[in-house]
């Protein structure tokens, strides 16, 4: 990949109208989103989304997200249901992102589905992200704006670390508010749970009036991005730790001795706010990580879901 000068812009609207006239020139520019920021690319523009597979080094098999300013404009690309209107309607814009069977001339480059013939879509809720996707006026395809199988960024400082020199711009508007990724539902069939979020899935439960099934590693129905090690730091990873080695930095959870606390409270919104960051922090010490126990509950599963990845056998 050739290093090209990242141009650092912000939210005001000449640096989103220069942030969208790179998107439509087919360059990359990541933007905070509600979740993480994510690295966008004219998802119509079959060489911009080349690129964005080349500066995460992703494998190309992992399908990316389509992000839309509006439900109107996911139709134009997706087969609409019921369900898909249920969900649309409480919960975009937001963490959630719906996997609907394309429609024929949807104009989406098939290297933003990997050859799939669903797309994921998402309406997101940040300020700066609706600015930028009005503005801009078409589907942007955005992974999360960190080299593949890292920590994901929340912050534009994140994004830096980890693709500076690789990308066309970064549009800082602070830190991301939930600080998961979206949670995933599939709805080309029976609904299901393709990853957990930052939308807990009780909810998604109690707005659709029936469970969702989850998908498991290895199912044939699956998130081709479920790679099992995942937002991995360089310090490796231990889960559920009450009591910590000599040698471990303790990220807490709750009222406990650490040396970082995802929420002293036991608040699992907060403690999803700071997962990321506070994983890039204990990994810039260099020394192993060990992790509290944290609750199996509401945003507890997707917590979770992603300390396991990270904690993972890498190379996998
Ligand atoms: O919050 C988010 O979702 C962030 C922000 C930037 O919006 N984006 C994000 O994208 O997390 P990414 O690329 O890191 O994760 C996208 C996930 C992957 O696991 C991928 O396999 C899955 O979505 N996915 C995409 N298209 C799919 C499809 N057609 N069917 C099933 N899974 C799909
Ligand atoms: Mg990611």
């Amino acid at each position: 990949m050739n290093r090209k000068d990242t141009t650092y812009l912000t939210a005001k609207p000449g640096d989103i109208a220069t942030a969208a006239d790179l998107l439509r020139a087919g360059d990359l520019v990541a933007f905070p989103t509600e979740t993480v920021y994510g690295l966008g690319g004219d998802a119509r523009n079959g060489d911009a989304v080349a690129a964005i597979y080349s500066a995460k080094g992703r494998p190309s098999f992992n399908p990316l997200i389509a992000h839309v300013a509006s439900i109107a404009a996911a139709k134009r690309y997706v087969v609409w249901s019921d369900e898909a209107d249920r969900l649309a309607q409480a919960f975009w814009p937001g963490p959630l992102t719906l996997v609907l069977p394309l429609k024929p001339d949807h104009g989406i480059s098939p290297l933003v589905t990997a050859g799939l013939d669903t797309l994921a879509v998402r309406v997101p809720a940040h300020e700066t992200a609706r600015a930028l996707l009005t503005e801009f006026d078409g589907p942007v395809a955005a992974p999360s704006a960190n080299p593949s199988g890292r920590i994901s960024p929340t912050t534009a400082d994140h994004v830096r670390g980890g693709l500076d020199g690789r990308i066309a711009a970064v549009l800082d508007d602070g830190p991301c508010g939930v600080g998961l990724e979206s949670t995933i539902v599939g709805l080309a069939d029976t609904p299901v749970l393709l990853r957990p979020g930052g939308l807990s899935a009780d909810l998604i439960e109690a707005c659709l009036g029936q469970p969702i099934g989850a998908y498991k590693q290895g199912d044939a129905l699956s998130a081709p991005g479920q790679l099992l090690s995942h937002y991995a730091p360089d310090s490796s990873v231990r889960l559920n730790v009450v009591t910590p080695a000599g040698d471990e930095v303790l990220l807490g959870f709750g009222n406990v001795a650490c040396d970082l606390n995802l929420s002293a409270t036991g608040d699992l919104t907060e403690a999803a706010a700071n997962l990321f960051s506070a994983l890039h922090r204990l990994d810039a010490s260099g020394r192993p990580i060990a992790v509290s126990p944290i609750p199996e509950k509401g945003l507890g599963l997707a917590i979770n879901d992603r300390l396991r990845r990270a904690a993972a056998p890498r190379g996998i």
